[in-house]
């Protein structure tokens, strides 16, 4: 049986596995400066009282089945990542030698940060969803997107943003399934994206 519990209440020990789930599924600017961004990601999200995420985990199983990730303000969110001096200096000299284009689309998102991507006062961000592919096409999509909303709401926001690949389209049906309507459509680096929009009751 699955079940979703609060990033908040996932053990410390878990989040290497969603940071390896991450990796696996999500295909961004994060993904591809790897997994010691990503894991640190998901730590400095799990103390942050403004995120709203949950994990979907397996009874019977220590591997994760899906996520999902929200925030009111994503760029504070990833900015915290240079909180760290030492640690950011040292992944930034381990990226120029193993990734040298993850840290040119790090510069360049960095220096080119979108207006599109800007959130109003009432408004959220769903940044990440994922679903193991071993589990997909089962429900599981819409179990995380119904709970992320209904949190959502209940902190008192009046709607959720968020951005897909224009090519994405498993998960575009899965937005335009539960009302999100497209807003704009922008080019960021490499990525070719819609911004969507759906507004809480
Ligand atoms: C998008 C994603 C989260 C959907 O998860 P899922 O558990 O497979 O989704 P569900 O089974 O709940 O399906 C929900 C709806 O999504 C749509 N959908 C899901 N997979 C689809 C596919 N392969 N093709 C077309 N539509 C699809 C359908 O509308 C479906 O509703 P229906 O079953 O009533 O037709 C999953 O494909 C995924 O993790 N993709 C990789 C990560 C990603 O792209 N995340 C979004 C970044 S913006």
């Amino acid at each position: 049986m699955t079940e979703l519990i609060p990033l908040a209440s996932l053990p410390a020990s878990r989040l290497p596995a969603l940071a390896n789930l991450h990796c696996a599924t999500m295909p961004t600017l994060l993904t591809e400066l790897g997994y010691p961004f990503v894991l640190r990601y998901y730590q400095i999200a799990q103390t942050d009282p403004s995120v709203i995420a949950f994990v979907a985990t397996h009874h019977s199983e220590d591997a994760l089945a899906g996520y999902c990730l929200g925030s009111p303000h994503p760029p504070a969110l990833t900015a915290r990542l240079r909180s760290s001096l030492p640690w950011f200096a040292g992944q930034l000299m381990r990226l120029s030698l193993t990734r040298p284009f993850a840290l040119c689309q790090l510069a360049q998102s960095v220096f080119s940060a979108s207006p599109v991507n800007a959130l109003r006062p009432g408004q959220i961000e769903l940044t990440y969803i994922g679903v193991a592919p071993h589990a997909r096409q089962r429900g599981l999509g819409k179990t995380l997107l119904t709970t992320f909303l209904e949190a959502s709401q209940n902190a008192g926001y009046t709607s959720v943003i968020l951005s897909v690949e224009t090519e994405n389209l498993p998960a575009l049906a899965l937005y335009q399934h539960f009302g999100f309507a497209i807003t704009q459509t922008f080019t960021e680096g490499r990525y070719h994206r819609h911004r969507m929009e759906r507004l809480l009751a």
